[in-house]
């Protein structure tokens, strides 16, 4: 299941995903359309292998301009019009008179014939899209650390509590858990990760519903704490075969304690030391993001941008659903013949996640192409190999010829980017 394209619907579109990755073609803002519409938003999706499901989430989604959004769907093919009328712009709930602001994303997965992956060339180029689900569910550790600063009052410090509530009803009764709440103090809910057992769970849940908002923003010792608990239970429990990540939810820049940004992330990344992942929330403008994003990065992880729209709970919770399910631990993938080839280890692997490797075939006698994957799931190492012959050059009647080697130039200068 992939999370392709993001848009967001103003006077400008911005989309987060190179436009025309794999079979989709983009349509922005234009002129005038046939329908009357000023501003639209038009996806066209094609994909040899069928479209399985699709699905369309986000800001623009949860309005009432969702009746406007028109989704035709073939096998093969399927079409995202969104087109509102000026009047519609203007007069929906929210909007201004500047227009609507939001995300539309789409969410499609392909049939995949083999469960585990699918290997694809193309004008000497190769593409291995990995996405296995017939696995075993590993149990995760995860601590939650929830900034409860004065800023986060009203509305925010509500939704996250919404959010927290309903993902506290959905974690599985093999994981273990713990809650941090943070403004100038660091509070705990308990002093060590627990299981998450229902009478665990309802406990956490009374402690959220009391989460008030209060006083500044020490990020830093924060997240020591989050990662001292993880230390602490890895020492006793010996967790082998399990994920163990932290989640940092903030709206504002350190202003208490250690309040340098590099600083801080020198001594996260110290703490951290590789063992566990850090993914970072953003709630709103007021924070640095680039602080946090940099700060999960170095840490394996991701940061996400809040919109502190009427469904910011959904996101929050929509975050959480991406890593609630770790399949796989210490990805390796390798290939034979090859060159100049993007990532190809990867911390862990979640359930509706896909991995991504592409690169040049440098030997030019090469008749077919391997990829292994060695990695670690619950119980034992896994061991896979995928095998795709390289003459005739399957699916060069593909939408776009060199799609491939875009979908490689894409990868490559977003993870220099991300090494930066
Ligand atoms: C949706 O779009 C299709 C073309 O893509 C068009 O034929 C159809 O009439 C549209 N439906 C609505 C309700 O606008
Ligand atoms: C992973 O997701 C697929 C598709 O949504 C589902 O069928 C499968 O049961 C999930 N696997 C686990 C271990 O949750
Ligand atoms: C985890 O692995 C370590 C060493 O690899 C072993 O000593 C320990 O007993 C294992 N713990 C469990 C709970 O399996
Ligand atoms: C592939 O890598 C080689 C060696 O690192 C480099 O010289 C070459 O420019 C790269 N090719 C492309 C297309 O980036």
């Amino acid at each position: 299941m992939v999370p392709l394209v993001g848009l967001s619907l103003l006077l400008v579109a911005a989309s987060s995903m190179p436009v025309e990755e794999k079979g989709q073609k983009f349509t922005g803002p234009s002129e005038p359309s046939s329908t009357g519409a000023y501003e639209q938003i038009d996806v066209q999706i094609h994909e040899k292998q069928g479209i399985r499901f699709l699905d369309t989430r986000g800001g623009l989604v949860s309005t009432e301009l969702s009746r406007i959004v028109n989704t035709t769907l073939s096998d093969k093919e399927a079409r995202v019009l969104f087109a509102p009328t000026r009047k519609e712009q203007q007069q929906c709930p929210g909007c201004t008179k500047h227009g609507i602001n939001g995300d539309l994303l789409i969410v499609y997965d392909v049939n995949r014939p083999s469960s585990w992956g699918d290997l694809q060339i193309s004008h000497g180029y190769f593409v291995h899209y990995f996405a296995p689900t017939d696995l075993v569910r590993m149990p995760k550790n995860v601590v939650f650390i929830i900034d409860q600063s004065g800023s986060m009052h009203g509305r925010k410090i509500e939704q996250t509590r919404q959010a927290l509530l309903k993902i506290l009803g959905d974690i599985a009764e093999e994981d273990h858990f713990a809650l941090i709440t943070f403004d100038d103090r660091v509070q705990p809910w308990k002093k060590q990760l627990v299981k998450a057992t229902a009478n665990n769970l309802e406990a956490a849940q009374s402690f959220v519903r009391k989460i008030r908002d209060r006083g500044a923003t020490d990020i830093n010792a924060a997240v020591l704490e989050g990662v001292r608990m993880l230390n602490v239970f890895a020492e006793t429990k010996k967790p082998n075969g399990s994920v163990s990540i932290l989640i940092l939810l903030t709206d504002g820049d350190p202003t208490s304690g250690v309040t340098n940004l590099d600083t801080i992330q020198a001594n996260v990344r110290e703490a951290i030391g590789r063992r566990y992942t850090l993914y970072c929330l953003g709630f709103g403008f007021d924070v640095n993001y680039e602080f946090l994003e940099k700060m999960a990065l170095q840490n394996g992880g991701v940061a996400r941008r809040i919109y502190p729209d009427s469904d910011a709970d959904v996101q929050l919770q929509g975050f959480y659903e991406e890593v609630a399910t770790p399949l796989l631990l210490d990805i390796q993938m390798s290939y034979t013949g090859v060159s100049n080839v993007t990532q190809t280890s990867f911390g862990h692997y979640y359930n509706g996640s896909e991995i991504i490797v592409a690169g040049r075939i440098s030997d030019n006698d090469l008749e077919t192409l391997t990829a292994a994957v060695k990695a670690h799931s619950k119980s034992n190492q896994v061991e896979y190999e995928e095998v795709s012959a390289r003459t005739g050059d399957a699916i060069d009647s593909y939408i776009f010829n060199k799609y491939i080697q875009r979908l490689w130039a894409y990868l490559t200068v977003q993870q220099l980017l991300e090494k930066e």
